[in-house]
Order: structure tokens, then C-alpha cells, then sequence
């Protein structure tokens, strides 16, 4: 398997996600971690599996627009094959979404395109859905708008709040990330003419393991 294929995650925070892909990576590496943010908790995981990590303090840069040239920058520098945002709490430069079109992913926590931005949790308990859930997508120049890839889903309970939303929610997240930057990785899954393509066999298994596709 082509283990050579190079993953660069950007952060933000805790970095639970980062570790579910670090702990399920087959068909990639992990090459970097960068964040926006030095007090991410991610930091550590990262550098605890000897992965290089690289955060960057707002306070530094006169202007965000700095900030966010620096992280592409420095992003770039490590030659990524695809670039996985995993909480990271920054609006991507449109230059930058555009440069790495089929090549960068998020996991977003909803089913998109429903709560897309923040506090989706809440969103969708005020909304009275019954089923909530997560989405990873392509990104692209929009806000939590690119190409949906795959979703998982879960029952909203009665007597939920935000926060057992949010972990049963989380769980999914970290079975769906690494298998779908897996697929990517290893040619199942690829963005072809604005979508999410599958190959037979990544369908399949998104089938038995009850995640959804945007395919036919
Ligand atoms: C996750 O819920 C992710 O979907 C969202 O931000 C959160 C990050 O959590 N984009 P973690 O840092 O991966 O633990």
C-alpha cells in the first residue's frame, strides 16, 4: 500500500480527530501537524507519535492574513499529497482551497448541508432533528460547502444535550475520518468532475460500515 502517500493535518484544538488518524492511518502518514494555535492539545499526540508539529501564535502576525500565509507556507513546504483540517478553527484562503482542489478534506460536525459553521450540536437539537451526525467533505472555497464524500449517522435521544450529542457524534467521526483519508489514499475515493468518485469496492465498504455516500 502506498504508505508514501503523505497526509499534513491542520488543527486548532484537542486533536482527537488528529489521534484517530494517526492511530487508523494504513495507506498514508502522517507527515505534519500544523495549528493556528500553540495551547492545541493535539500538539502533544502529534509530537508523541513523532510526527513533526508546528503551531504558529496570533499574536506574531500584525494581520491574520499574515497568519494564514505562514500556515499555507509552511504547509506547502512538506509537499502533502492531500491535507486533512481536523478542527482547525481558520477560514482557508480561497487561493489555498483552490491550489489543493480534490486534495484537501474536512470533517465537519453535522450532516451537511445542514449547521454548516459553529455550534452544530445545539443547532440541531433547537431544530428537533431525530437524526444527527457527521460529514466529511472535499474542501473548497466556501465555508463547509466543498463536495460532501461520505456521512455517518446517529439517533438524536430524548434527553439528549449538547454535550452526549456531541460525544456520540464524535465517536462516529473518528471511524468515518481515517476511513475515508484511507480511501483517498489509497485511490477509492477521489474528487472527479465536482464529486465524490468511489471505486466498486470503497462503495461496498462504505455500505457495510453504515456510512453514506452522495453516490447512486
Ligand atoms: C470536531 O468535532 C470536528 O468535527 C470539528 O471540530 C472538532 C474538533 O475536535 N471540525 P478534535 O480537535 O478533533 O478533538
Amino acid at each position: 500500500m502506498p504508505k508514501d502517500f503523505a497526509v499534513a493535518v491542520l488543527i486548532s484544538g484537542r486533536g482527537s480527530n488528529l489521534k484517530a488518524l494517526i492511530d487508523s492511518a494504513e495507506n498514508y502518514r502522517i507527515s505534519a501537524v500544523l495549528s493556528n494555535n500553540p495551547e492545541a492539545g493535539g500538539l502533544a499526540l502529534a509530537r508523541q507519535a513523532s510526527i513533526p508539529a508546528i503551531a504558529f501564535d496570533r499574536g506574531d502576525f500584525p494581520a491574520l492574513g499574515g497568519l494564514k500565509e505562514r500556515i499555507r507556507a509552511e504547509c506547502k513546504a512538506f509537499a502533502p499529497d492531500l491535507i486533512a483540517l481536523a478542527g482547525f478553527m481558520q477560514i482557508i484562503q480561497p487561493e489555498f482551497a483552490d491550489e489543493f482542489t480534490g486534495r484537501m478534506v474536512n470533517i465537519h460536525p453535522a450532516l451537511l448541508p445542514k449547521f454548516p459553521g459553529l455550534h452544530t450540536h445545539s443547532r440541531a437539537l433547537a431544530a428537533g432533528e431525530s437524526v444527527h451526525g457527521c460529514t466529511v467533505h472535499f474542501v473548497d472555497a466556501g465555508v463547509d460547502t466543498g463536495p460532501v464524500i461520505a456521512q455517518a449517522r446517529c439517533p438524536v435521544m430524548p434527553g439528549d444535550d449538547e454535550e452526549r450529542l456531541a460525544a456520540r457524534v464524535l465517536e462516529l467521526e473518528h471511524r468515518l475520518y481515517p476511513w475515508v483519508v484511507n480511501q483517498i489514499a489509497g485511490g477509492g475515493i477521489k474528487l472527479h468532475q465536482g464529486r465524490a468518485a468511489f471505486s466498486p469496492a470503497a462503495l461496498k465498504e462504505a455500505g457495510n460500515l453504515s456510512f453514506s455516500t452522495p453516490n447512486p
